[in-house]
């Protein structure tokens, strides 16, 4: 089975969030399924840097306005087909938005020339490589299940793999002219067309033949109008195509045995080492050195989605219970000010790093006692995943995937599995708060905390069989189309 998967991030190339950690580690799982996955992404500055080495094989004088290349390249066990159109891409900063935080005001034609490239690969365009399906992640890559519908050619099937229905790609109509696709189209409600507007995932959503989301709970959550964020409507309609597959994370990156980041390695039944970790991160926050004070630590884009604005509310409670917090984000400059504020209040409690940093964040897993995520709404979430397998013990709201991958303590009593965390629902500070409180008391019990690590690294948190459900799901709909 050969299949093109489009994503506008990959690990270890490119990276803003979990989309780039799923696009870099699923093609590798795969392989143990049978399936041949070529990943097409954009050709940022980052990308040609690392890349230096790709083999071009093809070129085009005007390319969506400019000169442009398609690459093929390997790296890291992944194969990549690059899109080098430096008019598009050659931008400094992050691959969505200016230095300035504004989203590039061409976002619609960088993401169209993408999908439109998927769409010709899955026509053939590169002999050596004719996909069966092509697997478009989020908005970005939403316009390619289209560009193969509306070619009207015998194409490949397509899946739909939305990552986070928060970003869904609009923009003006007159956009069709320029990307090449029929101003029909635009108009059609089955089509691309959005509240007047078009929508790039909402043609993906409209035009694949699967859609699939990271979590089943997600799956679920979606189909309603306040967490289908507008698209509730036709996801009930498509829900016979739509499933939801957990993502996993890469057990090769984050292992505690093996992990060069951090200052202590640990083993799987030996936890003796994270006390060290705890230590040195304490340092590195600025926190007290002290064993007994539970330390927390967050890891996380700083958004609305993320629910940290919750977490500021549950500072008192903090404070008040003999608790640390160490915190590392980057996002929102309002949640940015406040966290560096309240660290600035409470030196030796609150330690705060502003900024994207893997090193650091490989350390607060290794190193803190609990992992906060207090969402309002995670498709997957993978810091938990993280700390399941570092034995950092998550306190999560009750939402997403963050209710599929974690056994809150009460959950454990009433089923025969071990719990592994804590959840909290609803999602509002005084649940936290109740949360953290809870959390606190059975920190103090050390045998009832060791059997929540201990659960927790016990847990499959690897790709392996998630990547079994992708292959399933591949050849059911190969099949199908004959
Ligand atoms: P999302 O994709 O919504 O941001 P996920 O939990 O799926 O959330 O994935 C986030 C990924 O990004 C994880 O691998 C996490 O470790 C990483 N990450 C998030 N914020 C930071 C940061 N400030 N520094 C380093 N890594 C981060
Ligand atoms: C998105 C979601 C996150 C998910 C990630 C990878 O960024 O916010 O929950 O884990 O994609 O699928």
């Amino acid at each position: 089975v050969r299949v093109l998967a489009v994503a506008s991030e990959v690990y270890p190339i490119v990276k803003t969030g979990g989309l780039a950690d799923v696009a870099g580690a699923l093609p590798l799982a795969l392989k143990a399924h049978g399936v041949e996955m070529r990943t097409l992404m954009p050709g940022y500055p980052d990308v040609m840097r690392r890349l230096a080495g790709a083999d071009e094989i093809r070129r085009w004088p005007d390319y969506f306005g400019g000169p442009g290349r398609l690459l093929a390249a390997s790296h890291d066990g992944l194969d990549l087909f690059v899109l080098d159109v430096p008019h598009l891409y050659a931008r400094p900063g992050n691959p969505y938005v200016t230095a300035e935080g504004i989203d590039w005001p061409d976002n619609g034609l960088r993401f169209a020339a993408l999908s439109r490239i998927a769409a010709d690969i899955g026509h053939g365009l590169v002999p050596a490589f004719v996909p069966d399906v092509v697997h478009a992640h989020d908005w970005q890559a939403g316009l390619a299940p289209a560009y193969l519908h509306y070619d009207g050619r015998p194409r490949p099937g397509t899946v739909m793999t939305i990552h986070n229905m928060a970003y869904q790609g609009k923009f003006d109509r007159d956009l069709a002219n320029a990307i090449g696709l029929p101003r029909d189209a635009t108009f059609d409600v089955h089509g691309l067309e959005y509240f007047g507007g078009i929508s790039f995932l909402k043609a993906g959503l409209q035009l694949a033949d699967r859609i699939t989301t990271v979590s089943p709970t997600y799956a679920r959550e979606i189909q309603s109008d306040e967490g289908g964020m507008g698209f509730g409507g036709l996801l009930r309609e498509r829900a016979g195509v739509l499933s939801g597959i957990l993502n996993g994370i890469d057990t090769e990156v984050w292992n505690p045995q093996t992990d060069p980041h951090i200052a202590y390695r640990f083993g799987t039944n030996d936890l003796t080492f994270r006390a060290a970790n705890k230590a040195v991160l304490q340092q590195q926050f600025n926190l007290d050195s002290s064993d007994e004070a539970p330390l927390l630590g967050v890891i996380s884009r700083l958004s609305w989605q993320k629910g940290l604005d919750l977490l500021l509310e549950t500072i008192p409670t903090i404070l008040g219970e003999g608790m640390q917090l160490a915190l590392l984000g980057s996002g929102d400059r309002d949640l940015q000010d406040r966290y560096q504020a309240v660290a600035r209040a409470n030196p030796g409690r609150i330690g705060v790093v502003i900024g994207y940093d893997e090193i650091l964040a490989h350390l607060i897993q290794a190193g803190s006692d609990a992992l906060i995520v207090p969402s309002r709404f995670e498709p997957c979430g993978l810091t938990q995943l993280c700390a399941l397998r570092y034995a950092a013990v998550p306190i999560v709201s009750r939402v997403g995937g963050l209710e599929d991958t974690i056994i809150d303590i009460g959950e454990a009593d009433a089923s025969d599995r071990d719990a592994t965390g804590f959840k909290f629902a609803p999602v509002t500070a005084d649940a936290l708060s109740g949360a953290l409180r809870k959390a606190n008391a059975t920190f103090r019990n050390k045998g009832a905390w060791r059997r929540l690590q201990l659960s927790g690294l016990a847990t499959d948190v690897s790709w392996r069989n998630r990547a079994g459900d992708y292959a399933a799901l591949y050849r059911d709909l190969i099949a199908r189309r004959g």
